[in-house]
């Protein structure tokens, strides 16, 4: 395919299969080594770039791991890599690396610069622990981290990002020699590059795309059905959907080469989170990180931003989409176990056929769905949680940030004089798939809120997994996890009756 985008402050083409990886693109085919290449599995941040995107004549850009970002998904962009951020002197960022003794072999470095640059570019305010967030997915194996936290800290207290507003944001980061100045002309050299590539999306297949060997197109998921484009020898059927790639990319990198390949992107989605009636509805290709931050739902979640800076690390979540964590399947994914316990339905759609399914019932065994050839996920939805209804997640993982749960559990509940009347209770990590806990949740509906319930769910939920031993835990450990989870659920949603130490006794 013919990749056309802008890397640093040059727009070029590079004819390359649509599943070659940028950090390819950037060390081999054009030279530039500054972005270093580790993992390959999105866990190091080594190979952090910035990639922006126009929106009404502006560019939005994210930090992301360019080992898993294919070519077909970075046509029209903006990439920057870490010799884009370069000028004649350091930045103020690579200055408070230097000065804070944040650096010793350096391979981390870039990463970490383009990691805080993206944090500099998004946030409303200079909130440390944000922007410790925002480094969250940067592995250093020689600093212990102190130094690096303590540039970070430097940052905040001498950029005050909060008389920065968005809009006149890049404009004031060229002003303080974070940004080198050509950011001003970005946006007019990515409506070059759109120009030329409108084809893209355009129900008329140029004569380049007609040529190409694979299947590639970025579609908008809205017009999917329209579209349909691709050769017509090679029905939607066969072609693999790409949502932010980070599990395909990580999986099975290899098996996508020979494929068709189909991009779907969210970009002229909107609303994608919306209210209908008493309904919440979101649209499947939302990212993770663009959930965690919607404001609509942190309206009924008020603890969302902070349980989900528990998911993934900032760049996976800047791509990761909700639809790819739900038909991936696994059985500790965390948006599946969220999800379970607010007894969320899913909107496949087929051409003009749209089916409903719950997710409860699309899960079938270990990475086996309800999904038919030709389907895809179009958006995901559930009853908005009352005034009454409490909700909890909990997470339990090896490591605090950036990785995936040992256990996972949720829990929505609602008590109305003195009984439980509805409660829906979901975990992960103690079954083939993610489980919705039935039994436990029948014998729940109409009991008491007391020690006696809780210990009594417990004992059903054992009776509801079949947890295997592995890497992230013992079968025996991780049952115990789950206890916790149950006891940490009531503790957190019902203090008054649950004070500190009251599970020690079972
Ligand atoms: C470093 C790292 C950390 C991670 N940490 C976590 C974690 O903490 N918790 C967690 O739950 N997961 C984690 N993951 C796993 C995973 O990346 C996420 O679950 C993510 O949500 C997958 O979404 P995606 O859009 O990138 O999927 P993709 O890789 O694009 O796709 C995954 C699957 O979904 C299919 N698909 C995509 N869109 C659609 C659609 N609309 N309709 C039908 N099928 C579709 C694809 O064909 C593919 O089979 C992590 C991954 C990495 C690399
Ligand atoms: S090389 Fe490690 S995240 Fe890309
Ligand atoms: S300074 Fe060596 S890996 Fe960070």
């Amino acid at each position: 395919m013919a990749c056309r985008f802008v890397l640093n402050n040059a727009s070029i083409e590079e004819h390359v299969p649509a599943d070659a990886l940028l950090l390819d693109i950037i060390r081999r085919n054009r030279g530039m080594t500054g972005t270093k290449e580790a993992c390959r599995e999105g866990d190091c941040g080594a190979c952090q770039i910035l990639s922006g995107e126009l929106i009404n004549n502006r560019i939005r850009y994210q930090a992301v791991n360019a080992c898993l970002v294919p070519a077909g998904a970075i046509t029209g962009r903006h990439v920057v890599s870490i010799e884009g951020l370069n000028s004649e002197q350091l930045s103020p960022i690579q200055r408070a690396l230097v000065d804070n003794g944040a650096i010793q072999c350096g391979f981390c470095t870039p990463g970490l610069v383009i990691a805080l640059t993206g944090f500099f570019l998004n946030s409303r305010l200079s909130d440390e622990n944000a922007a410790l967030d925002s480094v969250a997915g940067n592995l250093c194996r020689c600093t212990g981290y102190a130094g690096i936290k303590r540039a970070v800290s430097a940052l905040c207290r001498q950029f005050d990002l909060s008389a920065s507003p968005l809009e006149r944001r890049i404009e004031d980061l060229i002003a303080w020699q974070i940004l080198p100045a050509y950011f001003s002309t970005a946006p007019g050299m990515l409506r070059h590059v759109h120009e030329i590539t409108y084809a893209f999306h355009s129900p008329h297949p140029s004569p380049l795309q007609q040529e190409r060997e694979l299947v590639v197109e970025v579609i908008p998921c809205a017009f999917l059905s329209q579209y349909q484009v691709g050769k017509a020898s090679e029905p939607l059927e066969h072609a693999i959907l790409i949502g932010g790639g980070t599990d395909l990319f990580v999986q099975k990198p290899e098996q996508l080469h020979s494929q068709a390949l189909y991009f779907l992107s969210n970009e002229s989605l909107y609303p994608l989170i919306r209210k209908a009636q008493s309904d919440l509805i979101i649209n499947a290709l939302t990212t993770i990180e663009q959930i965690r931050t919607s404001e609509l739902l942190q309206a009924f979640f008020p603890r969302l931003a902070e349980d989900f800076k528990l998911i993934c690390s900032a760049p996976i979540r800047q791509r990761a989409t909700l639809a790819g964590n739900l038909v991936n399947a696994s059985p500790i994914a965390d948006l599946a176990v969220f999800f379970l316990a607010l007894a969320a339905q899913l909107t496949l759609v087929s051409g003009s056929e749209t089916r409903i399914v719950s997710l409860q019932n699309f899960f079938q065994g270990y990475k086996k769905i309800d999904l038919k050839p030709g389907e895809r996920l179009l958006e995901i939805s559930f009853e908005i949680p009352g005034k009454a209804d409490r909700f909890n997640y909990e997470k339990v993982s090896k490591r605090t940030h950036l990785d995936i749960a040992s256990v996972n559990s949720a829990m929505l509940i609602q008590e109305q004089a003195g009984k439980i009347n509805k409660v829906h209770l979901s975990a992960g990590g103690v079954a083939p798939v993610p489980l919705y806990l039935a039994k436990t949740c029948a014998y729940l509906r109409g009991q008491t809120v007391c020690l006696a319930t809780v210990k009594t769910a417990a004992e059903i939920a054992q009776t509801e997994i079949a947890p295997i031993s592995d890497i992230r835990g013992s079968a025996q450990y991780k049952r115990l996890l789950l206890r916790q989870l149950l006891y940490a659920h009531f503790a957190e949603l019902f203090p008054g009756v649950f004070e500190g130490g009251t599970f020690n006794a079972g």
